[in-house]
């Protein structure tokens, strides 16, 4: 099988890592990839938001089977496009990737399934918003409507906050995505991602997870796209996933199915979890990331068969062989991340890393340049390790942490306290 894989990030290498190992592949052209996925696969420089341009790829170099990674491309069309053309590919239509790509359209969807999640009002006009908040008080969630790169959504703790984050929106801090606001129910309790593929039809989940998205120790700071992750998340015991598949995914995909738009893909649920009760924070188009670092270092090679099967509409009959096993990716990011951060700052130490089964270094946001490895963005490697017990994971993990020397980079050295207290 040919196979292209589309993106740039922690994410993809880990994706193509597993897809390598699988012997169904005979070719994996990644675009564009970055410089730690260039050492696995071939990159090809390319348009990936357009949907043309990565059709007539795929004719060029007889492409079999497109995944696609991002959500950006799957808002734009791109896994419609690729259909019509006749080409295999994993991903929602444009669609179905609003559940990712509107806030407001997720909660009506919600509403029309009775699936639990928090309270909300879907505002277009700043007074009717700021109405809202006054009468139901602090704390409170706003959101922007459309994708605005994990950046739309404030949880304000006052009433004050909540309304400055309405004017904030509606005077276009976050573009168009925030021309509409959705206000939400602040929910207490724990967190954790639950992934599941979905045909169209049939569901399966194939891992949980957990993230770390405030940038400083403790879970304090700005938020980040995710410093941390660790696999299996201990809160989603097998009763409350079996209880968020019966009352908030299956009947999801069922309501997408019966208005003619069936989601095919991997769905990322977001949970709250309280007194034994899921509730829906988020659905996400895609795998997290870096929360795919840790799914891919557990599924392996299989996660291509998945994906495969799943594009394929054979879910039915598609089984995950499971290891009774932990995986956690460290992520090491730039100073200054999530802000303002300097890029080409050098990293050694890179090459003395095993890489194994059992940990992988994979890169998020490097280049080469004169023959050096550099940083290039601000989420820069996902030091990826596996273990029999989360303990021995994360000993792993920190253990290939230390051996790299990068002094322009910083982590958390905390990840997976939660579930190691
Ligand atoms: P989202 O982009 O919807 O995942 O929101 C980003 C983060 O904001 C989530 O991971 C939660 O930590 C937090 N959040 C979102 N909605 C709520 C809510 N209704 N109550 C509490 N926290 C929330
Ligand atoms: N790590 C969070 C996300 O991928 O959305």
């Amino acid at each position: 099988m040919n196979i292209l894989l589309l993106g740039s990030g922690g994410r993809e290498h880990a994706l193509a890592w597993a897809v390598k190992q699988n012997p169904k592949c005979d070719r994996l052209i990644v675009a564009p990839g970055n410089a730690g996925i260039a050492q696995i696969a071939e990159c090809a420089a390319l348009d990936i938001e357009k949907g043309s341009a990565v059709a007539a790829f795929c004719d060029e170099n007889a492409i079999d089977f497109v995944i696609i990674g991002p959500e950006a491309p799957l808002a734009a069309g791109v896994a419609d496009r690729l259909r019509d053309a006749g080409i295999l590919c994993f991903g929602p239509s444009a669609a179905a990737a609003r559940l990712e790509a509107s806030k407001s359209f997720t909660k009506e969807i919600c509403d029309a399934a009775n699936a639990p999640t928090a309270g909300y009002g879907h505002f277009t006009d700043a007074e009717a918003a700021k109405a809202y908040i006054r009468a139901e008080g602090a704390p409170i969630v706003v959101k922007a409507d459309g994708l605005a790169a994990g950046k739309g959504v404030i949880v304000a703790m006052t009433e004050d906050e909540a309304l400055a984050a309405v004017d904030d929106m509606f005077s276009g801090a976050f573009g168009g995505a925030g021309a509409e606001v959705v206000i939400e129910e602040f929910m207490d309790g724990e967190e954790a991602s639950f992934f599941v593929l979905c045909d169209g039809e049939d569901v399966l989940p194939i891992g949980t997870a957990q993230d770390h998205k405030r940038v400083g120790e403790g879970d304090t700071g700005p938020n980040t796209g995710g410093m941390g992750a660790y696999s299996p998340a201990p809160v989603l015991t097998d009763t409350l996933a079996e209880k968020a598949l019966a009352e908030i995914v299956r009947p999801t995909m069922a309501e997408m199915a019966k208005r003619g738009t069936p989601y095919q893909g991997v769905l990322y649920v977001g949970l709250m979890i309280q007194d034994g009760q899921p509730r829906l924070v988020e659905y996400n188009v895609r795998f997290g990331d870096p929360e795919c670092q840790v799914l891919m270092m557990r599924l392996g090679a299989q996660a291509l068969d998945l994906m495969h099967a799943c594009a394929e509409g054979r879910l039915a009959g598609a089984r995950v062989n499971w290891a009774a096993d932990h995986a956690m990716t460290v992520v090491m990011a730039a100073q200054g991340y999530p802000g303002s951060y300097e890029k080409g700052t050098i990293i050694k130490g890179l090459d003395a890393l095993s890489e194994t089964s059992f940990e992988m270094c994979f890169h998020a946001g490097t280049a080469k340049e004169n023959g050096c490895t550099v940083a290039s963005g601000g989420r820069v490697l996902n030091i990826t390790a596996r273990g029999a017990t989360l303990a021995e994971a994360q000993q792993r993990a920190y253990a290939m942490v230390e051996a790299i020397d990068w002094p322009g980079g910083f982590y958390r050295a905390d990840i997976g306290w939660r579930a190691l207290k």
